[in-house]
Parts: structure tokens; sequence; C-alpha cells
């Protein structure tokens, strides 16, 4: 046990006892701990005030120190914090969740699969895509296709369909029947581009011809981000999801979007792909579901998928599901959450204060490393590069900024060949002035020479 008394030194010393996410254990000596946090910022053990310009995992949406949501946490755990919502029991927060989540993020969408976060909502939807072609009599219908530089979580199934290989190297094999097609990245199309054509076009036609390859009868499902977001905040063009959303119909291959960055208000709309007009056949969200304060996520069906397994015999269920799955305390604070984002107007503060942070991040153009600024509502990315000229990511320099910024009290993160920046839907003009500031700081510092 650590005591309050122990200093810096010693806190990290116990802390490396601990194996922590995505890090080089060895790496681990000079951790931020974080001992409270207020609206959008983390205040340090050793003092330091720092804006979270990721909130947390880009999923703090309402911001830190939100009163409303202990008060429904503690008085769900003294009436029921748990109970089993498997085989034939139930919860009235789990619901009444669900019951205000059917038809929200689409109208088409109106089941509701409780998990506790976004790597098992996707594997839900996995199973349930191959479950619904299994009991439609086209059991071969198994493939997943997803996209380059697609992150959709750690657990086995999810880290196959993640398109980026240092999450795949180190544990492999993977799960099979898994594969990967280039995304709609505008300002770095990597497949193959025609002349006349649009990447978008390019983007969507590398789908209808994977499934083509593959055939048809073989694939069960396509998944994409809105929004890519570990692999770079990688906005799509807006003709590339009408487009796969045609070629899914086309070829009877369900449309999985994984929305756990994109839905809730991230990007100005309530749910990503409502920017573009399409719905999905399976939802997975998780983040900002609860803004990070519990645990919780799931999937969401259409009603073509939800009669094919209300319609299954006994000896056929479904036979998935978490422990937690529709956890009661959870479910209450998620909903108490959905709330508070309708009741602040968080979307529409995302739209307008995102357009400003865009505008603010586009001013740093200037520097000869900022190659590219892209975002939608508070989903930003900034893409680093060696110079303009060969245009070479260079995310060492990327790693630099990141740590001058996090010593001039802003937090970004570096993803793909970019920074990212997805600060508490709460945040003010004010706040929002402060982080392109810090980084233009950040940035004139490494160019200077010392
Ligand atoms: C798009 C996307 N999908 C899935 C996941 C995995 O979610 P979790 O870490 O809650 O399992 C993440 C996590 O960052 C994500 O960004």
């Amino acid at each position: 046990m650590v005591t309050m008394e122990q200093d810096y030194a010693a806190w990290v010393e116990q802390d490396q006892k601990q194996l922590h996410p995505l890090q080089n254990a060895a790496r681990h000596t000079n951790p931020v701990v974080v001992e409270r946090a207020e609206g959008v910022y983390l205040y340090t053990t050793d003092g330091r005030r720092i804006l979270d310009g990721m909130a947390g995992l880009w999923n703090v949406n309402i911001g830190y120190g939100n009163t409303e949501l202990p008060d429904v946490a503690r008085d769900q755990m003294l009436q029921l914090p748990f109970t089993s919502n498997f085989a034939g029991m139930s919860n009235l927060p789990s619901i009444r969740l669900a019951d205000k989540l059917s038809g929200y993020a689409y109208p088409a969408l109106k089941t509701t699969c409780f998990t506790s976060g976004g790597s098992e909502s996707n594997e839900t939807a996995f199973k349930t895509a191959r479950y619904y072609w299994r009991r439609l009599g086209k059991p071969e219908k198994i493939k997943i296709i997803a996209r380059n530089a697609a992150y959709h979580g750690i657990s086995m199934g999810a880290t196959s369909a993640t398109g980026i290989s240092r999450y795949h190297t180190p544990f492999g094999p993977l799960v099979p029947g898994f594969l990967h097609i280039p995304n709609p990245n505008p300002h770095r199309y990597e497949g193959d581009l025609r002349p006349g054509e649009t990447v978008g076009q390019a983007a969507a036609r590398a789908l209808e011809e994977a499934i083509l390859r593959e055939g048809p009868e073989t694939v069960a499902a396509f998944i994409a981000e809105p929004i890519q977001g570990v692999g770079g905040v990688i906005v799509p063009p807006d003709d590339y999801f009408p487009l796969v959303r045609a070629i899914c119909d086309k070829y009877e291959v369900l449309f999985i979007a994984d929305e756990v960055i994109t839905g809730f208000g991230r990007t100005g709309q309530m749910f990503g792909l409502t920017h573009w007009g399409v719905q999905p056949d399976i939802l997975s969200f998780a983040k900002g579901i609860t803004s990070g304060y519990i645990p919780l996520g799931g999937m969401q069906i259409t009603d073509a998928i939800k009669d094919v397994i209300w319609n299954a015999p006994d000896a056929d269920s479904w036979m998935h599901g978490f422990t937690y799955s529709g956890h009661a305390t959870a479910c209450a604070v998620g909903l108490r959450n959905v709330e508070i984002i309708e009741r602040d107007g968080l979307v529409e503060n995302s739209r307008v204060l995102g357009e400003r942070l865009l505008k603010g991040l586009e001013g740093l153009l200037e520097f000869p490393q900022v190659d590219n600024v892209r975002g939608k509502g508070l989903l930003c990315g900034v893409e680093i590069v060696k110079d303009k000229q060969s245009r070479q990511p260079d995310m060492a320099f990327g790693n630099q900024i990141a740590n001058t910024a996090m010593s001039m009290g802003l937090r970004t993160r570096v993803v793909g060949n970019a920074l990212a920046f997805s600060p508490p839907l709460t945040i003010t003009a004010a706040e929002v002035d402060t982080i392109v500031q810090t980084l233009g700081d950040a940035l004139v510092k490494l160019n200077t020479p010392q």
C-alpha cells in the first residue's frame, strides 16, 4: 500500500509493479499521476494543471467533476448494484436505457444488447453477424472486412479486425476470416486511384473488389469507424459512406458502424454516420454513453437481425453475453449521462466549438511540420511530417510536440500520423483557444534553435 505521505519517486516505484496498457513497461519511469479533475482540466500529484485535449480516451464527453452521475450511481448501488441479465432475468435501469436508445442513434436500430466497452461491443457484433447468416442458411458467410488503420479494440476478434500491425505482431495468430482494405484517407490514399475517380469512389471500389474476390457468399460484414480515431483521425470524403452502404446492400453484407468514439456527440452530430445520411445494420457504442464515469458499451441491431434471433429455436439460441451485460448501475449512469448531453446542448457545443478548434488548428499549417489539419466536431487531427516536400510522416517529432505540449499544460496523443484533439464536449471557446495557443507555443519552441 502506498500512503499519501510518500513522494513521487515512491509512487513511481509502486506503479512500476503494475502492467500498464499500451506502454513499454521498462519506459514507465515518469508517469503523469492524476489525482483529480474538474471541467476540462486534470490535476496531477505534483501540482500541475493539464488541459485534457483527449477527454481521457476520447470518452469524457460531459467533462470532469459532474455531480449528478455520482448521485445516480450511489442511489442505484444502494437499491440494486447489479443483477444478472442472463437467461430470464432483467433490471429496470437496463430496460429504461434500452428504451431510451431504441431508434435513438438511427431509426432502423431499435434493439440493444449491452456490454462493458468497445471491444466487447465489436466482438458481439461479429458473432451476431455470423449467427445471422448461419440462421438464414448461409453458414459460409463468415468473413469480416475491415480497413487499414482501423482500431476496433483489443480482444481477439476486435484485434483481428484492427488494421494496425503493431497490435497484431505481438499476439498472433489472429482469428481467421478477417481481412483489410484501404481506408478512404483523402490526404494520403494508399489504394489504386483511377483517373477521374474520387478517393471516396476508389475506396468504395476497394470494398466491392474485396467482396467479389472473396466471394459474396463468404462475407458476413464490413466494419468501419465513421471517422477513424486511433488510425489518425481520418475523415472520409462525403461520397464514401453512401457508396459503401449501396455496395453492402448489393452483396448482402452487413454494415457494422463502430461508433465507439464517434457516438454521443463527439463529431457535432449525436452519431457519426448521420453526417452522410447513412444507417448501419449493426452499431457498436461505448465510451461517450457514460462519459467514462463507469464502464458501459453496447450493440444495436435492425429488426431484420432481431427477428432472426427471436425466431431461433431453443437449441440454437444466441448464446452470447457478459457478466456485466446490462449492469444496473452502469445503465442508470448511462441514462442520466445521455440526458445531460441533451439538456446541456453538448452536441451543438461540439459542432460550434469544433469549427473553432479546426479553424484555430488550421492556423498552424504555417509550421513546416504541419501538413494537414482535419476533423468534425470536437474530433480533430493535426498531421505531422518531416517537411512539406517529402510529406514523410514524422511521429518521433509528433511525440516531441506532444511531450512539449504536456510540459506546457496540454494533453494530446499521437495517433497514426497525427496529433489527436478530442476534448470534453463541455469545453469553452477560451479553452479551445488555449489548446491552439499551447500547441502553437510548443511548435515555436521546437522550431527555435536551442
Ligand atoms: C473505434 C474504437 N472501437 C473500439 C474500441 C475499443 O474500446 P474498448 O477499449 O472500450 O474496448 C476503441 C477504443 O479506443 C475505439 O476507438
